[in-house]
């Protein structure tokens, strides 16, 4: 098989990854550590020691990818990593480990956009042609953009303040979710769709955000505010100590995970609306994307697939472990990039990563 081989690397966050990939998309070796668990008991990420976890992990993790492959380095046409957006300290671990490994074996190299990747991520799975439609909502980002090529994407819309999976990640945090028996080993996302399968989202009538605004933005620090103020008034009401409400937290959970979902169906509503008065999608079989973190929640996938529904879009949305941080997604790119010749650099090119 003359299939070229590409290595990923991703370290933008709390995830270090590795993945071997071929050209036509088979996944020859992976492998994966989570720090998940560790931020959960600081009760977020603390970066330097998300850096030093990923020094400390990063050799094994390539070197695990590499030998479930079979591939050996010299085997490889490039090493694709993620250089941008990140946490900077996070970002420079996996550069920095790239930067001397292409050197060391006279590898190609391909900087990679973190946003990028988890966007074309489906089309290692299923044929998706350009143009296509994209909603991307994990810990970090919340955007809508029209993809247009690999390395052509049109922005219509990004998040003001946070992103809705640090939203529901500090919702779970002042709820002391991993506290909750059911949920002590869950990020705060999948914790509060496991409680809302058992709560009434009517109960707490909250706000969806930005309903005035005529933009295809979003907003989600209203929310956390409107959350944190109504738990606020229960434990006032039950008379207990702050994070130790057990009464209602079903329902705060559904109500905020209602909440979330109709605000990002709302704004990829107006988007589809937006690509279509502007002959922006294919007329034919138009797609609707949906990725990242919190697109492996199920309620959230069922709001975006009733607005796929009603404006004739269909909706894909890779399987939860290609919609999470993984190094697939970031070999992908590289292969993308690869096929078209574009953003391949020589191994000894001075590269830098951006956290913006
Ligand atoms: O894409 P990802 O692994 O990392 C980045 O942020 O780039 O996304 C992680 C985020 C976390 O905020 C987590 O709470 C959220 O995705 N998440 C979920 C679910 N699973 C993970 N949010 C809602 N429902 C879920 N089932
Ligand atoms: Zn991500």
């Amino acid at each position: 098989d003359s299939s070229r081989l590409v290595l990923g690397i991703e370290t933008s966050c709390d995830d270090t990854a590795a993945a071997v990939i071929s050209e036509t998309g088979t996944i020859l070796g992976e492998c994966l550590h989570s720090q998940k668990e560790v931020h959960l008991r600081t009760g977020g990420i603390v970066p330097t020691v998300a850096q030093q976890l990923h020094k400390e992990h990063i050799e094994r993790v390539v070197q695990e990818a590499l030998e479930r492959s079979g591939v050996d380095p010299r085997q490889l046409s490039a090493v694709a990593t993620t250089v941008k957006p990140g946490l900077a300290l996070s970002l420079g671990v996996g550069l920095e480990f790239s930067r001397s490994f292409v050197r060391r074996h006279s590898t190609p190299f391909i900087p990679v956009h973190h946003m990028e990747a988890h966007a074309l991520t489906v089309r290692l799975l299923q044929p998706v042609p350009f143009p296509f439609l994209v909603l991307l909502v994990s810990g970090g980002h919340s955007l809508l953009a029209v993809a247009r090529g690999v390395d052509d994407f049109l922005l219509l819309g990004h998040t003001l303040d946070e992103a809705p999976g640090d939203t529901l990640d500090k919702v779970a945090r002042r709820l002391s979710l991993t506290e909750h028996p059911r949920c002590s080993t869950l990020s705060g996302g999948q914790a509060i769709e496991l409680l809302a399968q058992q709560g009434d989202h009517l109960r707490f009538p909250f706000r969806t955000p930005m309903g005035q605004t005529y933009d295809c933005c979003f907003s989600f620090s209203g929310l956390r505010n409107q959350v944190n103020t109504t738990i606020e008034k229960k434990e006032a009401e039950e008379g207990i100590e702050r994070g130790t409400l057990l009464s209602c937290v079903n329902d705060i959970a559904a109500a905020t995970q209602h909440t979330v979902a109709c605000h990002l169906a709302k704004r990829t509503h107006r988007a589809v609306l937006f690509c279509k008065a502007n002959g922006l999608l294919p007329s034919l079989a138009p797609t609707l994307v949906l990725s990242g973190g919190v697109a492996s929640n199920q309620y959230i996938r069922k709001a975006l697939g009733i607005i796929a529904e009603a404006t004739g879009l269909r909706l894909l949305c890779p399987p939860a472990k290609f919609c999470t941080d993984n190094g697939v997604m970031i070999a992908w790119n590289g292969v993308e990039r690869l096929r078209e010749g574009k953003g391949i650099l020589p191994p000894d090119a001075d590269v830098s990563y951006e956290p913006k």
